[in-house]
């Protein structure tokens, strides 16, 4: 081989090396997988942004979807075959039921016998937020805290790094 064909070669893998591990470290640090459940995100995102299910267990998916007539004071009206496939969806991709450092850390701090429907409640969430000043404020310009894409552009890809 000549010595051009050789760099040629050596070369992409060089670059390939040295990008993986920046786009290695994101996938697992920051990031939920998204709702990728076209169902999900048209019942879930109408009134917030469909939250990942990696957030919550499944046994807090199971209580949100067998409650929707009384959900935080609203109603959410869905077919019963539509609410039967987003629980499945939704308990398919519950934190405790998938990989990942960010659902792990949520996961870590639910009690055992918990079953919180908030993943705002979630004292990993409420750590990570300490410093934002609009925690307490509730209702502001930006809306509440449960509106993630007010400060997170990627909130809906699952990405809260930025
Ligand atoms: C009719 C409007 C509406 C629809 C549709 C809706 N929600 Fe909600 N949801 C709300 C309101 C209102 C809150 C409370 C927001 C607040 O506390 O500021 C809420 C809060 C939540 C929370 C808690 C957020 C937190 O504080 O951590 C979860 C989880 C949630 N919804 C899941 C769902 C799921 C799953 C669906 C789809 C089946 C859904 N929502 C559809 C209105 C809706
Ligand atoms: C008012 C602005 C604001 C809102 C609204 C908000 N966040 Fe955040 N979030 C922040 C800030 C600031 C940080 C800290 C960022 C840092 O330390 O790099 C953060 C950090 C996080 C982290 C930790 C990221 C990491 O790198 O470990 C997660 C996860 C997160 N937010 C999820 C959410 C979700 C889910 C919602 C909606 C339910 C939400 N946030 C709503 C401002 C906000």
């Amino acid at each position: 081989m000549s010595y051009v064909r050789v760099l040629r070669l050596l070369l992409p893998a060089a670059l390939l090396l040295l990008l993986l591990p920046v786009a290695s470290a994101h996938a697992d640090d920051d990031r939920v997988p998204p709702v990728r459940d076209r169902a999900t995100r048209a019942a879930c995102g109408s009134c917030h942004m469909a939250f990942q299910p990696g957030f919550l267990p499944a046994r807090s998916w199971e209580a949100i979807m067998a409650s929707l007539d009384n959900h935080f004071g609203a109603r959410v009206a869905l077919p019963e075959g539509e609410r039967e496939a987003v629980t499945r969806y939704l308990v398919q991709n519950a934190g405790d039921r998938i990989s990942g450092e960010l659902a792990s850390a949520f996961m870590a701090r639910v009690h055992p016998r918990g079953t919180p429907r908030r993943l705002t409640e979630n004292p990993e969430f409420i750590h990570e937020h300490r410093k934002t000043s609009w925690y307490e404020v509730g209702n502001s310009a930006i809306g509440s805290i449960v509106n993630c894409r007010a400060c997170h552009r990627k909130a809906e890809k699952g990405r809260y790094d930025d």
